[in-house]
């Protein structure tokens, strides 16, 4: 891992200033495919002897700043950069599964991950099992012969739960499987009165922002139970952490006095 503080490796981490035109910035390299300098390059690229750029779909050097820089953050031997959470779960997943094999999950997860694992990897021929999240003996029990992967949230979303990493996964490794995490991060807090009051507020706001994901430079509010997780039955709205009353903050990077006002505000309007 590198010795570098966490704000230096955000901003240098896999980056030198661009060979070709010194640029400071990483460039945004908008090419599908690299000039081969020889034949004899071209072979070796394509024989794996030589490292360098073939094709955007395998390799892209904006893409490899980014890849090494989280690498860098995360004291990782690798990264890969994909467009989508989703598409991060499903590579990480179906990398180290085959057809028959199962993943035993925390039932605490993002509404979209959770469809994910409910509805499309069962076509896939992968079986996940959720378990409490709160409770490390249920991963154990669950895990069988088959089990390939452990998988949890660091704060539960929108719960806001975090498992026992230590326990969870020392009950993985001892079953030489690997535990997989999305560290994905929110903020959130329960409106007094439920439903009725929780959508007033979020009609009530004024700077922060009604949509669906989190982690912007600007502040964003959502009710889970009517839009992210309305496709749950209440019974998993309840295991995934989704009451009815659950507003979810992702704090942004306004000044707080501005964020605290226009939530006092809102709040005014929507509690009487
Ligand atoms: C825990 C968690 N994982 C992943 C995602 C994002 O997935 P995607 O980029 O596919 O929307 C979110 C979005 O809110 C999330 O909260």
């Amino acid at each position: 891992m590198s010795t570098k503080g966490i704000n230096t490796l955000a901003l240098h981490a896999g980056q030198q200033p661009d060979p070709t035109t010194g640029s400071r910035t990483v460039p945004i390299y908008q090419t599908a495919s690299y000039v081969f300098k020889s034949t004899e390059h071209a072979a070796n690229l394509f024989a794996l002897e030589e490292f360098g750029n073939i094709y955007t779909r395998l390799m892209n050097p904006t893409t490899d700043v980014f890849e090494q820089r989280v690498a860098a953050l995360e004291g990782g031997t690798g990264a890969l950069g994909v467009a989508s959470g989703q598409a991060a779960i499903s590579y990480a997943l179906l990398a180290i599964t085959r057809l028959g094999d199962e993943i035993v999950a925390a039932n605490n997860l993002y509404g979209g991950t959770y469809q994910l694992f409910h509805h499309t990897f069962p076509k896939l021929g992968r079986t996940v099992k959720f378990v409490d999240s709160r409770d490390p003996e249920a991963f154990r029990k669950a895990i069988t012969p088959k089990t390939r992967a452990v998988y949890v949230e660091t704060i539960g979303n929108p719960k806001l739960d975090v498992p026992d990493f230590e326990a969870i996964s020392k009950i993985a490794h001892e079953n030489d499987i690997p535990l997989v995490v999305d560290n994905t991060v929110g903020v959130g807090f329960g409106i007094k009165g439920g439903l009725e009051p929780g959508k007033k507020f979020i009609e009530s706001v004024k700077l922060l922002s009604h949509l669906a994901n989190i982690g912007d430079s600007k502040s964003l509010v959502i009710h889970p139970a009517s839009t992210t997780h309305q496709q749950l039955a209440p019974e998993e709205q309840r295991e995934t952490g989704v009451t009815e009353d659950y507003i979810r903050l992702s704090i942004g990077l306004e000044d707080v006095e501005d964020i605290k006002a226009d939530i006092d505000q809102a709040l005014k309007q929507a509690v009487v």
